[in-house]
């Protein structure tokens, strides 16, 4: 046994949403576990201007709702680095209302972004995946996938995640025996552009905190190592699961 297990030299990932967030974490450790890695986003950001400073680094514009951009940034990962080993479906947004007044254009975004082009870029990535005999997908689902999430109210981003946990395990069912193993991440309260709105308000960050009995968020950091665990040779029998990063919060 070996730690060696845990790095990634010589492999090739994307990284969907890796400009900010949990996506750049995932992004900065895989460079570290030896990866080079194609970072997209619709938004090219400082971080993303540094990290391409390294020529194990590379980004590829791309808005996940446009269909073209699926077979585009697996094409481009393809021709800047000559595999695509691992795809982390990252790329996500979240809203939050009442069920009766979220709109369709409301809907549309959050099911367009958070499960038809994690669908859509998955299936781009399988072909190449089964041509070079293998691979590795995570989706980045989330603990709204199995609660309600309070104080705020959000059911069209909860489907979508739960989704996302289903389409990854029915996906590891059909590509097990033809080395394609395909798993999900469950983070709870992450600090990132996405809660910062939430953490801010007293109520809201009062309820987070007291739900999460570890009381306290996560880095994106800590969603980076779970991350790497599951993309790596370290996790090779571990397919078609479900890893909650959630600081207990859904153990109640
Ligand atoms: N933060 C949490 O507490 C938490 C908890 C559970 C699950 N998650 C999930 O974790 C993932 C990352 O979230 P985060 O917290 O890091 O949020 P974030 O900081 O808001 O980052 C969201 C990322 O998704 C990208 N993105 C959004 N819409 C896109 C589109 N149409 N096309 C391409 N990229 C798009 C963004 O890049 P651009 O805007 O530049 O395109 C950005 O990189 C999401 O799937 C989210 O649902 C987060």
């Amino acid at each position: 046994m070996s730690l060696e297990k845990f790095r990634l030299d010589g492999k090739v990932a994307l990284v969907t949403g890796g400009n900010r967030g949990i996506g750049l974490a995932i992004a900065q450790i895989f460079g570290e576990a030896g990866a080079r890695v194609v970072i997209s986003g619709r938004t090219r950001t400082d971080a993303v201007d540094e990290l391409c400073a390294d020529e194990n680094y590379d980004w590829v514009q791309g808005d996940v709702t446009d269909p073209s951009t699926p077979d585009r940034i697996v094409a481009a990962t393809l021709e800047r680095f000559g595999a695509l080993d691992i795809l982390v479906n990252n790329a996500g947004i979240a809203d939050d209302g009442n069920f009766h007044e979220f709109d369709d254009e409301r809907l549309a975004a959050i099911t367009d972004t958070n499960f038809t082009a994690p669908f859509r870029i998955a299936r781009s990535a399988v072909q190449p995946m089964l041509e070079q005999g293998g691979g590795v997908i995570l989706n980045i689902g989330s603990i709204s996938a199995y609660v309600a999430n309070k104080p705020q109210l959000q059911v069209a981003y909860n489907a979508s995640k739960a989704a996302v946990h289903q389409m990854s395990r029915v996906m590891a069912y059909e590509y097990a025996d033809r080395g394609i193993r395909v798993n999900a991440l469950a983070p709870g309260y992450v600090v990132s552009d996405m809660t910062k709105g939430g953490i801010a308000k007293e109520d809201w960050n009062r309820v987070w905190t007291e739900n999460t009995p570890m009381g306290r968020f996560a880095q994106p950091e800590e969603m980076a190592t779970c991350a790497l665990f599951l993309c790596s040779p370290a996790s090779s029998y571990v397919t078609g699961t479900v890893l909650s990063a959630d600081g207990g919060y859904t153990t109640h």
